[in-house]
Parts: structure tokens; sequence; C-alpha cells
């Protein structure tokens, strides 16, 4: 018998939360973000769940392709362009939309020796200061690029820092916008710039955020970059983290659970042991009082979480049981709210899903 726990991947919220997209984006074409194995979900079962998106994007050039290996024939962009001349070379083989980012990727896209045309994503620095041309030098880097006769369209892209709040007090989306517009004036092209934090933020920013493409993430996942919850954007959970309690044990006052003795009970209580634990993806650093649904009641993790094992505190689920059902997060349990408790963000915990967890495929809505 396998572990009790598994992660149930729903495609049908995948699909229900990319008709969301498009609800608050038409006529704007979708890029469905698929990096990170699809943000922990599988790449193909990312693939087949974003099966109507206009293209997929990830960072990894080997996972571009393999999905063309599996037949997936729509665009494909690499995020974080080509690192190096082999990677070139793929860009035309394997139709590849690249993003392009610094003067080296230029210089190897001028080197190679493509055989039919590219299409790229030309990338700006509009104030994260990761990737991207300046908007000072993006005119001169488009127009080299504009001179290689393999290359056919240029698309204009950026990235928000703080998507997940509209007025940062340091560096707001407008802002981003107008050095944006700024270092893309008079250049022809379609323009890219929203993360699932610009699509979220598009009826605030109307006129304001013209996309052409977006390129959301963690809200095709059902999860937020932050601010309001997922609900609150009626989006779905894609991934349902559960297991069973597959101990029990009955405390004193005084008694202490866990590595640590980090808790102690102040009174009588029950405890059970859920076979999760930070091998498995959970964070070691969660602390007690994380949310956890046991039979579908809501109550609380107790002590440090070890390996293999964490432990939840059953006083107040009536008949709980060796076998009750657990859930970490998903239907019932949005994983912004654990990863909140947890001190980081639900795209760390889809993300770090370790790979001895069982994964199943089960729709939210029969
Ligand atoms: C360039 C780019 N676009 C889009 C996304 C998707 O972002 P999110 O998951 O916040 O929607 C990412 C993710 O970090 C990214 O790096």
């Amino acid at each position: 018998m396998p572990r009790p726990l598994l992660a149930t991947i729903h495609l049908d919220s995948m699909q229900y939360n990319l008709a969301r997209v498009r609800a608050c984006t038409a006529p704007a074409k979708v890029w469905a973000v698929v990096k990170a194995n699809g943000y922990g979900h599988g790449l193909e079962r990312a693939m087949r769940g974003f099966a109507d998106a206009d293209g997929l994007a990830l960072i990894e050039p080997e996972y571009a392709v393999r999905l063309r290996e599996l037949g997936w024939t729509k665009p494909v962009l690499l995020l974080e362009g080509i690192f190096d001349a082999t990677d070139a070379a793929l860009l035309c083989h394997y139709q590849l939309n690249s993003a392009v980012h610094t003067f080296e990727q230029i210089e190897l896209i001028e080197q190679a020796k493509l055989t039919s045309p590219i299409d790229v994503h030309l990338k700006m620095n509009t104030g994260m200061n990761r990737l991207g041309f300046s908007p000072k030098d993006f005119p001169a880097a488009y127009a080299r690029l504009r001179a290689i006769p393999q290359v056919r369209d240029i698309a204009l892209m950026t990235h928000f820092a703080n998507a997940d709040t509209i007025k940062h007090p340091r560096l707001t989306l407008g802002a981003q916008v107008d050095a944006f517009n700024a270092g893309a004036k008079g250049l022809d092209g379609p323009r890219s710039l929203s993360n699932s934090g610009g699509v979220l933020h598009q009826p605030e920013l109307g006129a304001l955020l013209h996309n052409d493409w977006v390129r959301p993430g963690i809200m095709l996942y059902g999860a937020t970059p932050g601010g309001k919850s997922a609900q609150d954007y009626d989006l779905r959970p894609t991934m349902t983290l559960s297991s069973e309690i597959i101990g029990i044990q009955h405390l004193q006052a005084g008694d202490m659970v866990g590595y640590g003795s980090h808790f102690q009970a102040s009174g009588p209580m029950v405890i059970g042991v859920v076979a999760c634990g930070y091998a498995d993806g959970y964070p070691r650093h969660t602390p007690h009082g994380a949310p956890v649904l046991v039979d579908g009641v809501r109550t609380t993790l107790v002590g440090r979480v070890s390996m293999d094992m964490m432990m939840v505190d059953l006083s107040q689920v009536a008949g709980a049981r060796v076998g009750s059902k657990v859930v970490l997060w998903g239907a019932g349990l949005p994983i912004d709210e654990v990863a909140q408790a947890a001190g980081t963000i639900g795209y760390e915990l889809m993300c770090a899903v370790a790979a001895r967890v069982r994964v199943a495929e089960g729709n939210l809505h029969g």
C-alpha cells in the first residue's frame, strides 16, 4: 500500500480559471505560464488543463521541447530566452518564441544559422531590475533585432514587480506601465505586460494597460499573488493535497508534541498524526495554528512538522479516527491561507510538492 498522501490535480478547475482570465482580458491572447513543471502540477497535465490557451510560456528550454514532443502545436514562449548557442538552434527547429533581455542574447541570435523565421518577445526592465533592457536601451535593442532577416514578429514585454498591490508605495503598476509606454514609444509590435496581478487589476487600470497578450500563472492554478482571496476572484483550486490520520495520541496538561517538544498541551487534548511532512513539500517552519481540515472540520497544526509526519489537534473533530481524511490545502482550504500561515506564498507550496508524493487527476466539480 502506498502512503495515503496524494496530490489531486483538478483539470476542470484549470479550464475554469483560464476562462476567468479570458473574461477579464478579452480580446487579449493568453500565454498560460507552465514553468516549474506547471507550477508543480505536471507539465503534461498543465498542457491538457490549459489546452484552450493561445500559447504556453515557460523557462526551461528542455521542457519547451517536451511540449512539442507531447503534441502541443500552438505557440511556446521561453520567458528567460535562450542560454547558449545550442538553444538558438532550438528556436527554429521547434518553433519557439523567445524572450530577449540582453545584448548577449541578440548576439547569439545574430550568429545562429537560423533556417526559418522566428518570433521574439523583447523585454524591458521597468523598475523590477530583474530581466530586461532599460527603457533607454530598448529602441536600440529593437533596431538590432529588426535588422536580423530571420526575426519575424517582435512583441514588446515587461513584468510587474508588485502585482499584489496596485498602489505599492515604492513602485506602482501605473509607474511601470508609464515607463513601458515611454520606452516602447513608436515601436511596432504586440504588447505583453500582465502577469496574474496585472490581469486581476485590469478593471482598475482600464485603458492604461494595453495588452495584446497576457501571461497569467498563479491565478490559473487557483491562487493569487496576494491581496484579495482566490474566492473573491472566483478562481478554483487546481490542486488538493490530502492525506489521512495514521495515529492518535491522548495528551494531558503539560504533555509535549514532536521534535524539540515545541508544543505543550495546556489541558487534555487529542492529537492526530498526519502522513505528510517537510520531505513531501509541507514547509517545516509552519507554526502551530496553521489551518488543516480533518473530516471536513477545520483544525490546526500542533508541534513541529517532521520529515514524514505532522500532528494536528483533533479535540474539536468529533469522530476523528485512524483513517480520517485530511486536507492540507485545496478543496475547502485555500492554498493561499495555508501559505500565509506558513509565512510563504501559494506559488512556493505548489511548486515544492516533492517527487515522492503520488499524483492523481480528479475533477473538483464531478
Ligand atoms: C515573465 C513572467 N511572466 C508571467 C509570469 C506569471 O506570473 P504570475 O504567476 O504571478 O501570474 C511570470 C512568473 O513569475 C514571469 O516570470
